[in-house]
């Protein structure tokens, strides 16, 4: 028998981390390389003929090209939805657009693979992202949804509710399917038809949906996918045969809307941007604590509105929430975006990555302390270290203003009541975390502070069935749950 010879690993701190890298497969994933407009159940091509690229922030490599839809051909998708909505869809009974909506949500389960790669290729998304959160929660949201469409009399009892009309839909780049998922599933529900555009730097999920809406036999018109930039956004916004406009984006853009819509019958749900305070008090679950900031700012590349991008620790646990979370941070894993093992991939655009850069160096500027991980990043694509920063204080501009990246400002507290007027000093208000042993503390905060979601001992937990929406500038309305049906009907 051969002599078994066993060699010790080597201590290597910088490889502690290594693990083999584990890349997710690309071979199911089909991709055009032409994208037209999804109008009236066809594929047409815009009417000025003009493509735009969209690339994959990892590699900088093109994916696809992409329609770029002018006013003309926006014309053509409300026209489409408008047909759609008087001789089809609000006609339909609701037990019959419910079996619709149930399809798209099982041709979406069925291709989920297909949709997480998709998603992670087109926006950097962690594959462990896109996979376990962002493709089954757009599942979800088509079967929630699907159940309310014959039962929207108990939704509003002693309400008489009709549908709004034509839905004008704009989502951003950071969810990009869920987003088209929490737009399109209650507009359908509750019959109205739609014209979506995603984001310009991340079209190919809504468009793999439209592969499957078409598939699904849904009705020709019901819904449209057009893409474009902001000037495709700007004339849905403007189109005069659009009845409702659903938003989800930047706080400027979400401002130009609102402005330009003033004086028409049209209605509008504004979903911004954010500057969630995470709290930790002196009696939480440190470890749970530490990892729950983790998941709430430096998940999905920070790219998330209700990320918990400021941080207050009361002060006797602040030295060692600090030590931990500097700890933590040195074992992300930041990289390839289709590895397994990934826990944050590229940042969206190069626009982004520079928005982010800016901020980091305005934070050293105003001075504040800055702690980022030893990590290695590659050298290609879209890519920062996660950062944190101490010292910091209410007036410095990483605690005042969003800035959508991995960039975590931590200030310390002493009172409650300290830290609800802290927590509350932000022009925004979509989200909070509270981490505490203490239920009382969790009820007599979440009642003070001015956010539309508030998270106990937990953070950036979704769920079809919770609605979600903002204070202030992070916008009106809610999305989910039965509140979320209410901006796609006329009550009376
Ligand atoms: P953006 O607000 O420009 O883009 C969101 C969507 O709006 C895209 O589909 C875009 O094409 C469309 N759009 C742009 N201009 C428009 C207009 N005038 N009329 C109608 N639609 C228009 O966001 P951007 O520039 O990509 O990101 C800038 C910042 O916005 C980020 O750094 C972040 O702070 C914030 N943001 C917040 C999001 C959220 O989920 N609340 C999502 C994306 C960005
Ligand atoms: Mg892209």
């Amino acid at each position: 028998m051969k002599k078994q010879t066993t060699t010790t690993p080597k201590l290597d701190f910088t490889s502690k981390w290594a693990y083999a890298p584990s890349p997710e497969s690309t071979d199911h994933v089909q991709l055009k390389e032409q994208y037209d407009l999804f109008i009236n159940g066809k594929w047409v091509k815009p009417v000025k003929g003009k493509y735009f690229d969209t690339v994959n922030p990892a590699t900088e490599k093109k994916l696809a090209s992409v329609a770029e839809a002018t006013q003309e051909d926006v014309d053509k998708a409300v026209k489409a939805a408008r047909a759609a909505y008087e001789n089809v869809w609000s006609k339909m009974p609701a037990k019959e657009r419910a079996k619709y909506i149930y399809r798209i949500a099982r041709m979406i389960q069925e291709r989920a693979r297909e949709f997480a790669v998709i998603e992670s290729m087109d926006g950097g998304k962690a594959i462990r992202e896109s996979r376990d959160v962002d493709v089954p929660l757009a599942a979800a949201h088509f079967f929630y949804y699907a159940g309310w469409a014959d039962k929207l009399e108990y939704a509003f009892p002693g309400k008489t509710v009709s549908p709004v009309g034509v839905a004008g839909q704009i989502i951003p780049w950071n969810f990009p399917l869920l987003m088209a998922a929490w737009k399109i599933a209650p507009a359908l529900a509750t019959g109205n038809t739609v014209v979506l555009k995603p984001a310009e730097t991340t079209p190919l999920t809504a468009l793999k949906l439209a592969e499957i809406i078409k598939e699904s036999g849904l009705p020709d018109g019901v819904v449209n996918i057009i893409t474009g930039a902001g000037a495709t956004g700007a004339a849905i916004v403007n189109h005069p045969g659009i009845d409702k406009i659903a938003f989800t984006g930047s706080t400027d853009v979400g401002k130009l809307i609102q402005k330009a819509i003033a004086g028409t019958n049209k209605k509008l749900t504004l979903e911004l941007g954010g500057k969630a305070a995470n709290i930790i008090f002196e009696d939480a679950p440190i470890d749970q604590a530490v990892e729950g900031i983790v998941n709430g700012i430096f998940f999905n590349q920070g790219h998330v509105c209700c990320a918990g991008s400021r941080l207050f620790v009361q002060e006797g646990v602040a030295d060692v929430v600090i030590r931990k979370l500097k700890d933590r941070l040195e074992s992300l894993i930041v990289g390839d975006p289709l590895d397994k093992n990934t826990d944050i991939g590229a940042i969206n655009s190069k626009g982004q990555l520079e928005t982010i850069k800016k901020y980091i160096k305005i934070g050293i500027n105003e001075g504040a302390e800055m702690y980022q991980s030893s990590c290695a990043i590659p050298s290609k694509g879209f890519f920062v270290r996660p950062t944190l920063f101490t010292n910091v204080s209410q007036s410095h501009t990483i605690s005042r203003e969003e800035i959508f990246g991995p960039v975590l400002a931590i200030q310390t507290f002493r009172t409650v009541e300290e830290v609800i007027e802290k927590a509350n000093n932000t022009p925004y208000g979509l989200s909070a975390g509270v981490w505490t042993d203490k239920g009382s503390k969790i009820f007599s905060l979440t009642t003070k502070l001015r956010a539309g979601v508030i998270w106990a001992n937990t953070y950036n937990k979704f769920d079809p069935t919770s609605p979600f929406g903002g204070f202030k500038e992070s916008g009106f309305g809610r999305e989910g749950g039965l509140h979320g049906l209410a901006p796609y009907l006329v009550m009376n």
